[in-house]
This record gives C-alpha cells, structure tokens and sequence, in this order.
C-alpha cells in the first residue's frame, strides 16, 4: 500500500485537481476527506471541462474508485445533481463510488443559514460560497447534525431530525415535509455507503491518493481565521476525514505560482491595479464554484513557508506558471513588516495580516509562450530562475510544473 496526498497550501484553487488527475493514473482509490460543494475542481480534457464539487476527481479514469471520508459534509440533492451530470458525460459510478456513513449531511436549513449570517450587517462577513457548509460543521461539532448512514434507517432518522428541528427552534410540525424531500432520494444514494477506514485500512495492495479540498490558509484553526472554511484542510485532516490511521507516504503541496483568494479576508500580496488585473484575465481567475472574479497578487513566500510546514510536505507541485509569461519583472514576498518589525513568521491573526506591508524581492520575466514546453530545462532561464528561488525559501524541491490546464502540459523533474 502507498499513500499519496495532494493539497492546497494557499487560499484554494491552486489547480489541485489538475494535478489530481495527473497523479491518479497510479492510483486505484482517491479519496475526499474534507470540505463539501464549496469546492470547484477543474480538470480539462482535450475539448471537455469538468467540475467536480463533491465528486473525487480521480472518477475521470474509469477503473479507478472513488470515495468521500467521514469529513466530508454532503448536500445529498447537490451531490445527485452533480452525479447526474456527469452520467450525461459518460461517467459510471456503480461499484466504484462510496460515502462514508459518518460524512454529515448539509440541510436546505443550513444553506438558508449560511446566506442569512452573509447578509447580516452585524456579523462579520466572511464571503462565503453559501452552500450550508459552516452552519453544517457548526452542527456536527455541537452534535445536533444528521449523517450520511442515518437517511437509512427511518426510524432513527426521524429522531435525530427532530432533535436537529428543535435545536434550530424550527416547528416540529415540519418534520414530515422535511423527511418526505429527504426519503425521495435515499434509495438512489444507498449503494455507495460503505465504511470508508476499512477500506482505507485494511488494504494491502492499493494506491491511495488524498485529495484536498480549499487550501492550508483556508484551513478553520491554522487559516486566516475567521476568514476561513469550516474544516480542517491540512494534511491532519486526513486522519480526521478518511479515518486513515496510517501515515501519509508523500505528500505534495500545490503552490500556484502567484496568490489568488475568492470570498473576504487579508490578503498582503494582493494586487489591486492593472497588474493585478493581467494576473486575472491570462489564469481566467474566476471562481469554479461561485463565478465570483478571484482576487490576484504576487507569491507569498512568508505564507508559502507556513503552509509548507503546516502540511509536511515532501514536494512542490507549481502550477499555472504559464500565466506569468510576459511580465517584465515578478515579484517575491519574502517578509512583511508589521508596525516596526519586519518579520518572516506568518501572524496568527487576521488583524495584524491586515497591516503587514510586504517585502519583496524582484526577478526578470520572460515572454516566451510555455504551454507547449514539456521539459524542464526547456523552460526560459528567468522562469527556472523564479522555480528556484521559491525551492530555496520553501526549502522543498518543485518537482512537478504545470504550464496548463490540459494532462499533457505537466512538466516532470
Ligand atoms: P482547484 O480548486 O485547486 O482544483 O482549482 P480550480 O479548478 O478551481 O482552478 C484552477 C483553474 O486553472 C482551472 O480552471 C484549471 O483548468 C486551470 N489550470 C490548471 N492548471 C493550469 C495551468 O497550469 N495553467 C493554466 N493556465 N490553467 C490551469
Ligand atoms: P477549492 O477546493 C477557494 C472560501 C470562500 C470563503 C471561505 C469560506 O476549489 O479550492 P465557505 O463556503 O467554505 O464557508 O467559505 O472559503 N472557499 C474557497 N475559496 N476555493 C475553494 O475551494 C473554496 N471553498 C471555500 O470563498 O472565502
Ligand atoms: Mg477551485
């Protein structure tokens, strides 16, 4: 058995996916571990794009299976949608597609919520996706949530959604309205429960891989917090989200080669003029999920070094470097002073990520069009260049780059 995880180590949509699906074709499971539909995972096969949200990326290759861990939160009516989707695009999933009985359900309610908390002028806007997924976790955590194995059982179902309904000073009344919705689809999701730590532990002969969803900065205790998602999306999620029990063999981190963040929250690097702007249009930096234009800015490497440490990981997976060519000079952060100090530690609060001026370095550019390169030292000087001072401050080794979003335009080194 051999474990590979792939993870955001930024503010999300670093093109996990794209390389998910790069490294897939060894695997036999891959597996979701965290988060919910808030995610948007792109992958772009020859004339044909995909979205997944719910769904494992790895579902392209059709030996492969797939399944959501127990730290996953599941809209049941999205994630059916999504399936069915998919099945119009020639996707099976039978026999190689599981849920964790454990993942929590989101609940229309906890949608409703989640739009109500963004709209109130008196709580503090995080911009979020507004799919549920905070009010969900709230849930679980405070042990009023639903689960994915309870839609199964009717009796136990009916009792634990009245609980839930009375915890949310809902009418009791409503309980039948809302078990009917819910009972109209159970039939369709019961052939993919299955006891996800089994399968995980119990093999001996597989290659599993672990796909994260947001990003290291994203992540609800070591992110930006309460600019944050609700989950833990660092590699200790993993254990959390999988009941894996084992320790993750190799570990790659997914840096895009400049920042972007969608939703509220500091941002050092962000740019906000016309550089910020190229960033935007040449890496189509507009939110899978949500539509929303992603803020742009230069690499952080105060944040990189963080995220690097937060997830252990072995390797550097660097992505959209091809949306950098035709810059004259690039930037590095490389500290932010704060107040008087100049410091290269991330801060643990938003408040003070707020006032932290950054400190950069600068590095030539270089013009040539990369998407068709496929080998490393065919890359311009400048932009191996720029690879290697990012290596040198993560102090880790890039050992994939991606120059576009098609399978074929990965670089191996
Ligand atoms: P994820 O959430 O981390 O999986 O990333 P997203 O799918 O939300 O966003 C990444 C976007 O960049 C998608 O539209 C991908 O098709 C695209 N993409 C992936 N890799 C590359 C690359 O190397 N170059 C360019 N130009 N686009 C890429
Ligand atoms: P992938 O997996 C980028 C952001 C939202 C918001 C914050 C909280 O595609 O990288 P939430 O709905 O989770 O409560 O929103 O987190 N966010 C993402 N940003 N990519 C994502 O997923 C994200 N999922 C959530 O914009 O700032
Ligand atoms: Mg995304």
């Amino acid at each position: 058995m051999y474990s590979t995880a792939v993870l955001g180590c930024a503010w999300g949509d670093e093109a996990k996916a794209k390389i998910v699906d790069v490294l897939a074709k060894n695997a036999d499971y891959v597996v979701r571990f965290q988060g919910g539909n808030n995610a948007g995972h792109t992958i772009k096969l020859k004339d044909k794009k995909y979205v997944f949200h719910l769904v494992p990326s790895g579902i392209l290759y059709p030996e492969k299976t797939c399944l959501i861990g127990s730290g996953v939160v599941i809209d049941p009516f999205q994630l059916l949608a999504e399936m069915d989707k998919l099945k119009t695009q020639g996707i099976l999933f039978e026999n190689r597609f599981f849920i964790d009985p454990r993942a929590q359900i989101v609940l229309p309610l906890h949608r409703e919520l989640d739009g109500k908390a963004e709209a109130d002028s008196k709580q503090t806007n995080i911009g979020t996706t507004k799919r549920g997924i905070g009010p969900c976790y709230s849930d679980a955590i405070a042990r009023y949530g639903i689960r994915f194995g309870d839609l199964f059982d009717k009796e136990y179902l009916r009792e634990r959604m009245e609980n839930f309904l009375r915890f949310h000073n809902y009418p009791i009344s409503e309980v039948d309205n809302v078990l009917e919705e819910l009972t109209a689809i159970t039939e369709k999701l019961k052939p993919f429960l299955k006891q996800i730590p089994y399968l995980l532990n119990e093999v001996t002969d597989k290659n599993i891989l672990f796909e994260g969803a947001q990003g290291a900065l994203l992540d609800v205790t070591f992110g930006t917090y309460p600019f944050v998602t609700s989950s833990h999306t660092i590699a200790g999620g993993i254990a959390i989200g999988a009941g894996f029990g084992k320790k993750v063999d190799r570990t790659v981190g997914i840096f895009k080669s400049y920042y972007t963040r969608v939703g509220k929250g500091p941002f050092p690097t962000e740019l906000h003029d016309e550089t910020g702007n190229k960033i935007r249009i040449q890496g189509n930096e507009f939110g899978s999920t949500t539509g929303r234009p992603r803020r742009c800015g230069w690499f952080d490497a105060v944040a990189a070094k963080y995220t690097a440490m937060l997830n252990g990981i072995d390797e550097i997976a660097f992505t959209l470097l091809d949306v950098l060519s035709g810059f004259d000079t690039l930037k590095i952060c490389t500290g932010y002073k704060i107040g008087d100090t100049i410091t290269n530690e991330f801060p643990h609060s938003a408040k003070a990520l707020e006032q932290a001026i950054p400190q950069y370095i600068e590095l030539p550019g270089w013009n040539d069009d990369i998407t068709g390169i496929t080998e490393f030292n065919k890359l311009p000087r400048n932009a191996q260049k720029y690879i290697a001072k990012i290596e040198e401050f993560i102090g880790k080794n890039v050992t994939i780059v991606s120059v576009g979003p098609e399978r074929g335009q990965t670089i191996f080194r």
